[in-house]
This record gives structure tokens, C-alpha cells and sequence, in this order.
């Protein structure tokens, strides 16, 4: 059987194609949800996409992820600068978690240079668009084998 792994958006991700274009691109959220799990495929993981807008829902879903998911690629959104919830979260759980930010988070407003959740994620990736999660999604296959 397939190792799963589970793809998590935060807030706003959903508005993907529309919010932004500029910064986070003009492919809509189930464009780039439909790329990932074909990309997660070709690496023979079975993934599974999840997102929302509220804190305590993601939490819940990292909290249920630690029994069926080999791992997690996470773009916390907003959150990643400020929630140490979510961090708290990625801490109490045992399989990595790989934050992953569409836009080059370093070379925006100065709030967004500061990721409270790196410190508990296994790794982090930014800059590269859509690509970002496909490279996370790579880390978390070769980290998991
Ligand atoms: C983001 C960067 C965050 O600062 C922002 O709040 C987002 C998206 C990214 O993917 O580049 O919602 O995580």
C-alpha cells in the first residue's frame, strides 16, 4: 500500500488563481491541488489535500494526520508568523511536517520573514511558487522511505 502524506493550506490559500496573482500565481486552488497529487503519485505516495481558514480545524487535522499520514507538507499561511498553536501542534506530533510558502516569504512586509513554526518543521522551502509544495512533497519522500 501507498505511503500517505497529507498537503495542508492555511487561510486564504483557498482563493488560489484569484488572490494575488502576482504573488501566488494565476493557477486556481484545484488546479494546483489536482498537480500535487499527481506529482505526490509519481513518487508513489497517495495524498490527501486539506484546507482551512481556521486555526483550531487545522490543528485538529494535525492532531488526526499522526495515526495516517506518513508525513505533512504545510503552507500555514498567515499563521506560520504568529501561531504558536500551530506550532505547538507540529510539536506534540511525530512525523515531519514540512512548511512550505509559495512566495519568497524573506523578500516581503518584515512580519512575514519570521516563522514561528520553522523551528518544529523538518525542513522549509519558499520561493518557488507551486513548485515549493512539489519540492516539499519531495523531501517528505525521500524522509519517510
Ligand atoms: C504564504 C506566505 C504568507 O506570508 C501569507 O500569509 C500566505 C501565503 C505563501 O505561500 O507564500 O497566506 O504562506
Amino acid at each position: 500500500m501507498a505511503r500517505k502524506i497529507l498537503i495542508m493550506h492555511g487561510p486564504n490559500l483557498n482563493l488560489l488563481g484569484e488572490r494575488e496573482p502576482g504573488i501566488y500565481g494565476d493557477t486556481n486552488f484545484e488546479a494546483v491541488n489536482a498537480r500535487l497529487v499527481k506529482y505526490a503519485e509519481s513518487l508513489g505516495l497517495e495524498a490527501e489535500v486539506f484546507q482551512s481558514n481556521h486555526e483550531g480545524a487545522l490543528i485538529d487535522k494535525l492532531h488526526e494526520s499522526r495515526r495516517e499520514f506518513a508525513g505533512v507538507v504545510l503552507n500555514a499561511g498567515a499563521y506560520t508568523h504568529y501561531s504558536y498553536a500551530i506550532a505547538d501542534a507540529i510539536k506534540a506530533i511525530k512525523i515531519p511536517v514540512v512548511e512550505v510558502h509559495i512566495s519568497n516569504v524573506f523578500a516581503r512586509d518584515q512580519f512575514r520573514s519570521h516563522s514561528v513554526i520553522a523551528p518544529v518543521c523538518a525542513g522549509s522551502i519558499s520561493g518557488f511558487g507551486v513548485l515549493s509544495y512539489e519540492l516539499g512533497i519531495h523531501a517528505l519522500a525521500d524522509m519517510t522511505k
